[in-house]
């Protein structure tokens, strides 16, 4: 299966919205932030669903932007709340205007996303805004857990993969799910798709983290170090933590006490002590681990043979990513 037939039709749809509107400080964040493009994982997720159960996938179009246009969203906020420079190797959009603007610019986003949804007749609409609402909270849940971690010296493994499948994996599965619905297939194969879906997220926020700190600068396309200069409670962190020696671990918990001007030495340290504790490693087996849990739930999916390998080639190309 060609993923580039997706990817093409998505951002000729994307291309032909029109957010050259008025006022311009609010609209001009919205259209610099979806034109920078990233990778369109989740609507290419959203196409593909529905492309493998009905064989057509332009129906769902609006699901599809609804889904990169939230996303887009998130990132404006999460980007204030971390307090990052960079997004896909550009300015982040309070970096490049201001917080305010960030802000409402955000709010639009969300809202717009919304509006996608206005394409399907009643029935779809409904089940899509209920599931859309219930991920978006679920993502407020998750960040906010994110944040208050960064403060907390107790946060354990268990507490961090919740946090991640809150923040990050519930979106993923909402977006193949959409499709699903949009295809109108019954709940107990949407929800196969939505635990596939689950499951690689989790894998890709565990892999996201790790290029946080071990990604190439000139790929990676966000600040290298961001979440160790946030102390944020990483499983990277949790497991250091748990499996080192004393000296290590007391260095570690010393350094993710402190909010400096200047992190050149502590983002060396920690990643060193990361280095000299397998952590690497350790987080890639269960990156991978995550990813083969994903692919048990496509056993039970009626859909072709084909089709299946088209989403365990997703996730394995997932695995590999240097962005
Ligand atoms: C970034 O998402 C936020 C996370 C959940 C890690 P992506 O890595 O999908 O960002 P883009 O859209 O490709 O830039
Ligand atoms: C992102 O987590 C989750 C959401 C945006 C909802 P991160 O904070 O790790 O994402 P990046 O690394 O900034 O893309
Ligand atoms: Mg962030
Ligand atoms: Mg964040
Ligand atoms: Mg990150």
């Amino acid at each position: 299966m060609d993923l580039t037939k997706y990817y093409t039709a998505f951002t000729t749809y994307l291309q032909a919205q029109d957010f050259k509107r008025e006022p311009k400080n609010l609209y001009e964040p919205v259209d610099y932030i979806l034109q920078l493009g990233g990778k369109r994982i989740r609507p290419l997720l959203t196409l593909m669903a529905a492309d493998v159960f009905t064989g057509n996938y332009k129906t769902a179009l609006p699901a599809a932007m609804a889904v990169e246009t939230f996303h887009n969203f998130t990132l404006v906020h999460d980007d204030i709340m971390d307090e990052a420079p960079l997004r896909r190797g550009k300015e982040t959009v309070h970096q490049k205007w201001d917080i305010n603007t960030g802000i409402l610019s955000g709010d639009a986003m969300l809202i717009l996303a919304y509006q996608y949804f206005e394409n399907y007749e009643p029935i779809i609409f409904r089940k899509l805004a209920q599931l859309f609402s219930k991920t978006a909270l679920e993502v407020c849940d998750g960040q906010q857990l994110d944040v208050d971690f960064e403060t907390r010296n107790d946060v354990t493994i268990d507490e961090y993969i919740n946090m991640i499948r809150l923040k990050t994996s519930v979106l993923v599965a909402a977006a193949l799910k959409m499709g699903a619905i949009v295809a109108n297939v019954d709940d107990t194969q949407a929800d196969l798709l939505y635990n596939y879906g689950l499951h690689l997220g989790i894998a890709f926020q565990l892999q996201d983290d790790l290029l946080d700190a071990f990604g190439d600068p000139k790929t990676f396309g966000k600040q290298v170090g961001g979440d160790i200069i946030e102390n944020k409670k990483t499983f990277l962190y949790l497991k250091c933590l748990e499996i080192a020696e004393k000296v290590d671990a007391e260095k570690l918990q010393f350094f993710f006490n402190q909010k400096l001007e200047d992190n050149s030495i502590k983002i060396e340290e920690v990643k060193r002590i990361f280095e000299q504790n397998d952590i690497p490693n350790i987080t890639t087996e269960l990156i991978e681990s995550y990813t083969n849990k994903a692919f048990d739930f496509l056993t039970d999916l009626n859909i072709s043979d084909e089709a299946k390998q088209a989403l365990v080639d997703f996730g394995n190309n997932l695995m590999n990513r240097k962005m």
